[in-house]
């Protein structure tokens, strides 16, 4: 049952447990300063198409209409728990899911909830300049879409910490408003959430592929033994799914549209016309992909073993596999040895990180493939790739050696050589600056990319999306 009426809407029955009501009644206006300080610039009382989740019922969980931001209804929702849940994997596999934290594992499990509570107000900020340059009322929405939906993360994992971890909790949720993307003195905790996000293309390609990321991490969480995360993640993915469209859309739809300007240029030059090149959208692939692999984490780790052996952290589709113990196999995987690449082979518990970024890179070759059918029916040659795992990584066997976009072990002359081809650069970027130009009427959009298929919630795109 969904308490609507209450100051923080739940259907966790929040009332019937007065200390951690009033709790969460105190990190309320905490959390409103921050997201007034460091949230959306600007908007903040223009009403805004938005959808609201207030309840876990597949039929009906999401609410659509005009809300100001700083009205939206943060809400705590979390999947009922099913009858006689065992865990589905590790150590404890078919023992009956926890529903307080075990001891032993306080310490790994508030790590985990809080380095995923850390990722959401992160992106928030990150975010936070774009609607200045926003290319249609439409994106503009799923824009703030997406940042109030992170928003409501941020307060699923508060109330785990609130509920479970006791005073400690308490501090880590005060902890999660403090740090601020990309402060050297407190930053995120993860590196891909202290990049700055300076353009649209930059947002498209983080919705694409570091909240992919994401989507891995909770797929991953919601296999966990103790039920409450399980439950909570398991929601959260239904809203995830929502931004893995907007990354995903909105890249075929700019590449639609350079397509276009390609086929009117007599020498197929979209920057001339006013659209991004097929070479820069590719670079930012380059970039965010690889910054995105980095948050799975080492390829060979021994957290990631032990948060599988302790049925904490599962992999993607977990019924699927045959042995859920993983004892005994083994993950062929390229290391570095001697200063080369040879196959070796790893413990499959050490290589848990490497087997959910597996799933991870098949998701973005999918997403991948799908632009380049664009590109393909506009009988352009031109194809873009996602890049070998190992480019451009600052975590795990890779990082610190070079390696090129098709993967191949080169050394840093050669990568600084090339470098401009492969990231953007600075001309790249101030072309790309020189294109946000924000567009804020109904159905018109800016030059660099084409409009939807079809509008949010059964509207056309002409729909007043943000009343501006
Ligand atoms: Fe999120
Ligand atoms: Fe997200």
């Amino acid at each position: 049952m969904t308490n609507q009426s209450e100051k923080i809407p739940n259907n966790v029955n929040l009332g019937e447990d007065r200390g951690l009501q009033r709790a969460l009644e105190t990190w309320q206006p905490n959390f409103q300063k921050w997201w007034m300080e460091v949230g959306p610039k600007g908007f903040q009382q223009n009403p805004a198409y938005l959808r609201t989740a207030v309840s876990v019922e597949p039929s009906g969980w999401a609410h659509f209409d005009y809300v100001r931001m700083p009205e939206y209804r943060w809400g705590i929702f979390v999947v009922p728990p099913a009858s006689d849940k065992k865990i589905a994997f590790g150590d404890f596999e078919g023992q009956p899911v926890w529903n307080e934290v075990p001891g032993e594992f306080r310490n790994a499990l508030r790590r985990i909830i809080v380095t995923q509570g850390d990722t959401e107000p992160a992106s928030v900020e990150q975010q936070r300049s774009l609607g200045h340059t926003a290319p249609s009322l439409y994106d503009l929405r799923n824009l703030f879409q997406v940042n109030v939906e992170e928003g409501r993360h941020l307060w699923a994992m508060v109330y785990l910490l609130h509920k479970y971890f006791g005073r400690d909790g308490r501090e880590e949720a005060e902890e999660l408003l403090q740090r601020r993307s990309g402060d050297p003195d407190k930053p995120r905790i993860l590196g891909a959430f202290n990049q700055p996000i300076e353009n649209w293309l930059d947002f498209f390609m983080f919705t694409m592929f570091t909240d992919r990321d994401g989507k891995y991490q909770l797929i991953a969480l919601s296999e966990s033994g103790f039920d409450p995360l399980a439950r909570t993640t398991r929601f959260m993915l239904t809203e995830e799914a929502h931004h893995m469209f907007v990354g995903e859309t909105a890249l075929q739809r700019v590449t639609q549209r350079t397509c276009e300007l390609m086929r009117q240029d007599p020498n197929e030059d979209a920057r001339q016309l006013g659209g991004i090149d097929l070479p820069t959208i590719q670079k930012y692939v380059n970039l965010w992909y690889s910054v995105s692999a980095d948050l799975f984490g080492g390829e060979i780790s021994s957290n990631a073993a032990t948060y599988f052996g302790a049925s904490l952290k599962g992999r993607d589709r977990e019924g699927t596999y045959q042995d859920h113990k993983a004892l005994d196999g083994h993950y062929p995987m390229m290391v570095m040895e001697d200063g080369k690449l040879v196959e070796k082979q790893v413990p499959l518990r050490n290589a848990m990180n490497e087997v959910l970024r597996d799933s991870y890179i098949e998701d973005c070759q999918r997403g991948c493939d799908r632009w380049n059918k664009v590109i393909e029916r506009a009988s352009i040659p031109l194809r873009l790739k996602i890049p070998s795992r190992r480019f451009n990584r600052r975590i795990g066997i890779y990082a610190g050696a070079y390696f090129t976009p098709d993967g191949h072990l080169t050394d840093k002359e050669e990568w600084e050589r090339h470098r401009d081809e492969w990231l953007p650069n600075e001309s790249d970027r101030s072309f790309l600056s020189s294109l946000m130009k924000p567009v804020y009427e109904p159905g018109k959009i800016a030059s660099w990319v084409a409009p939807p298929e079809k509008g949010i919630n059964g509207k056309p795109f002409d729909f007043e999306y943000v009343r501006v």
